[in-house]
């Protein structure tokens, strides 16, 4: 798309203050209009969301923010934005919590994790400062959320002294009496990386360096890093730019998103002992920078951006981009990080109707679940002029394709995404929700998730031996104007 060469960084980089109340109404009215438009996962009023920040269960409900940018479908000034919620299907709007107003964070509030200590929750981000010849200056910073909501900033609690600008995302943890900082960070020698840091009191982080892999040399940069224990292993998810295989599924999108599973982090020797290889979450051409949390129940719970950095989807023509996951449950199963929609999301369910081989679709917000014993089959959804994206398998492998849709987009990387299969007897649950579609199959152990653009979408058709049911699924509420 060529709508976003068109700004200027000057353009890019204005703060909500100077854009003016009839443009943004201009453009929630454009965004209205679009069928596009999801109505059960979590998108921008306007403008454009990145990555999910700050995720956490805090003062009895989960809190999520985004990174926004407000001026339009472009990145630019990044805002962090503020929803809650108590089970996923109502949501409070708590507009912009952190902006762009220190001078470490001037060109933009960039995105971190939260941790809840005490009655806070502690929000560690990026301050995103570039000087006078453009350079980024990043540091790490917090602010603290009191259980009333006010936010207050307090600034910058790690310098840059061992990276090169690419120095992003922190993701804080408690150990013991520790206080563990993952960042993403590119190190002096170009390449991706995990870097550590260790503090008794949140203020003062003594570095500890990259944490050590078998993929010390995997890409020049990692983004969004998130460490985590789970089912008594510990798992390092990133998102790694400058990755390929050769192989027909892993790290065919610009970015990745992988995770590394091992027994246990080592803080002498900042090691991941006994590791597995590198594993990829999603094979599907959409999701980034993912992010997780614990919750009351103790669950790990992961939400995705839906979008990539530097491609621009058609909904730019609505004035919006990017939206958020579904919330997905973690665990860990032969050595798998195996994910599964929240529970909470049935409620949004309706009655359960079964599907022949044809549905003509009511509502283009629905969900599917398939049993298959059989080898072969083809999920499509499509318009009546046949522009449609086909799911299918074979025995050994799923394929995403969306060759045929109405618009096309990102065609240089591909108009095709493939995963293994990793069992002919498997559960799939398909969830579509206007213009985008999360898959899981092989049990979670991978997902397919991508946005789609097919104009007035109007059927299901399935082949094969499955056996199909359909749900239309409910809006989620209160993010309505
Ligand atoms: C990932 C990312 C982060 C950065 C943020 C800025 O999509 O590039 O590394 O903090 O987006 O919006």
């Amino acid at each position: 798309m060529s709508l976003n060469s068109n700004w200027t960084v000057e353009q890019r980089y204005r703060r909500i203050e100077e854009v003016a109340q009839d443009s943004i109404d201009e453009m929630v009215n454009l965004r209205k209009q679009d069928a596009g438009y999801p109505s059960y996962h979590i998108a921008p009023k306007f403008g454009l969301l990145n990555d999910p920040n700050g995720l956490c269960f805090f003062n009895d409900d989960h809190h999520l923010f985004y990174q926004w940018t407000p001026v339009g479908p472009v990145h630019g000034m990044k805002y962090w934005y503020h929803l809650s919620t108590k089970d996923f299907i109502h949501f409070e709007d708590h507009g912009i919590a952190l902006h762009p107003d220190q001078d470490y964070d001037s060109h933009g509030v960039y995105s971190g994790g939260a941790l809840v200590e005490n009655d806070n929750a502690l929000l560690f981000f990026t301050g995103n400062k570039r000087d006078e010849n453009w350079l980024r200056v990043p540091t790490q910073c917090f602010a603290k959320m009191s259980a009333d909501g006010k936010i207050e900033k307090h600034g910058v609690v790690i310098e840059n002294d061992h990276y090169t600008e690419h120095f992003r995302d922190p993701k804080v943890w408690k150990q013991g009496d520790d206080y563990l900082m993952v960042v993403g960070a590119q190190t002096p020698q170009k390449t991706g990386s995990m870097a550590l840091y260790c503090s008794r009191d949140l203020m003062n982080w003594q570095h500890k360096g990259p944490i050590q892999t078998r993929y010390n040399n995997l890409g020049y940069m990692w983004e969004c890093p998130d460490f985590f224990e789970i089912d008594n292993q510990s798992v390092m998810l990133f998102s790694p730019q400058g990755v390929s295989s050769e192989n027909p599924y892993d790290f065919k999108n610009i970015y990745s998103v992988a995770y590394i599973v091992g027994d246990r982090l080592n803080l002498d020797s900042v090691e991941l002992e006994n590791h597995q290889d590198i594993a990829q979450p999603d094979y599907g051409f959409d999701f980034y920078a993912p992010q997780t949390y614990l919750d009351d129940k103790g669950r790990r719970i992961l939400i995705a951006w839906i979008g990539l950095p530097e491609i621009d989807t058609p909904s730019n023509e609505h004035q919006w981009a990017g939206m958020l996951s579904l919330p997905r449950e973690l665990h860990i199963q032969d050595g798998y990080l195996v994910q599964s929609a929240l529970p909470e999301l049935k409620a949004l369910q309706g009655e359960a109707v079964a599907v022949e081989s044809v549905v003509e679709l009511d509502t283009t917000s629905f969900m599917v679940q398939l049993e298959t014993e059989t080898d072969e089959f083809e999920l499509t959804l499509a318009n009546a002029a046949g522009d449609n994206i086909v799911f299918s398998a074979t025995e050994t492998e799923f394929m995403l394709d969306r060759s045929k849709m109405s618009q096309l987009y990102a065609e240089e990387f591909g108009s095709v995404r493939k995963a293994p299969r990793l069992s002919i007897k498997q559960t799939i649950e398909v969830y579509v929700d206007k213009s985008v579609i999360e898959i899981f199959i092989n049990g979670g152990k991978h997902t397919m998730t991508s946005r789609f653009f097919i104009d007035d979408l109007s059927s299901l058709s399935m082949t094969g031996d499955v056996n199909t049911v359909y749900h239309s699924m409910s809006p989620i509420k209160g993010l309505d104007d």
